[in-house]
């Protein structure tokens, strides 16, 4: 059975195995680097770090962090999860799907009205995520037309989408062109 709950420091050696594991040698150091930056941003505040227990074992790990629309007139909380990884041996058995349902609960109950998410669409659209840019939402740097549909919004507010219109900035860690390329 999964468990998810808050990440704490003691887990972070366990986060960062979940990571090199699932992203492998050429994208994990990155990743990594990326979740240890998110971690110590205060741009990326109020964020959200999750883990996934099986049998008292970390599995998995999922981190959600603040994002901002530009023109910043517009009062709507809105995070961006990035990013997501499972174990190689634990995939395919829900570990993912509970995390990020696990955390979009999470969300809605603190009052996030927009969730984003740059990865892959026949992946996050079972959550619920559609694409972002049809909607007025773009990614802060532009996203090639090919990969259009992996840039994804998920309402949490009835009626927040289409009311809203801009360019997601992100906290400073996440604001660079590498993580950007699709
Ligand atoms: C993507 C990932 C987090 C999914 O975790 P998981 O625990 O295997 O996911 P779940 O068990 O909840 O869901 C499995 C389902 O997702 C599907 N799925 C997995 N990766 C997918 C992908 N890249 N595109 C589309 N569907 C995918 C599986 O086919 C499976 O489908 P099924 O339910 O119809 O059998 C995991 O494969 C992973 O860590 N991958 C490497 C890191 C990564 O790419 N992270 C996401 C970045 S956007």
């Amino acid at each position: 059975m999964v468990n998810v709950r808050f990440a704490t420091t003691d887990d972070r050696a366990a986060v960062r195995t979940v990571h090199e594991a699932a992203f492998g040698l050429t994208e994990g150091p990155e990743i990594v680097a990326l979740v240890e930056g998110l971690l110590g941003d205060a741009t990326a505040r109020p964020l959200h770090s999750l883990v996934a227990e099986v049998d008292g074992r970390v599995v998995g790990h999922v981190l959600f962090t603040a994002v901002t629309m530009q023109p910043g007139d517009q009062e709507t909380a809105a995070q961006i999860l990035a990013p997501l990884a499972v174990l190689p041996e634990v995939q395919g058995q829900g570990v993912g799907g509970a995390l990020v349902r696990a955390g979009l609960r999470l969300l809605a109950a603190a009052g996030v009205a927009l969730v984003f998410v740059l990865g892959y669409p026949d992946y996050y659209s079972r959550f619920g995520f559609r694409p972002a840019r049809a909607l007025g939402l773009a990614a802060p740097y532009p996203i090639p037309a090919e990969h259009d549909a992996a840039w994804m919004v998920l309402a949490l507010r009835p009626g927040v989408l289409g009311q809203v219109h801009g360019t997601v900035q992100c906290a400073d860690t996440l604001n660079d062109p590498r993580y950007w390329r699709e």
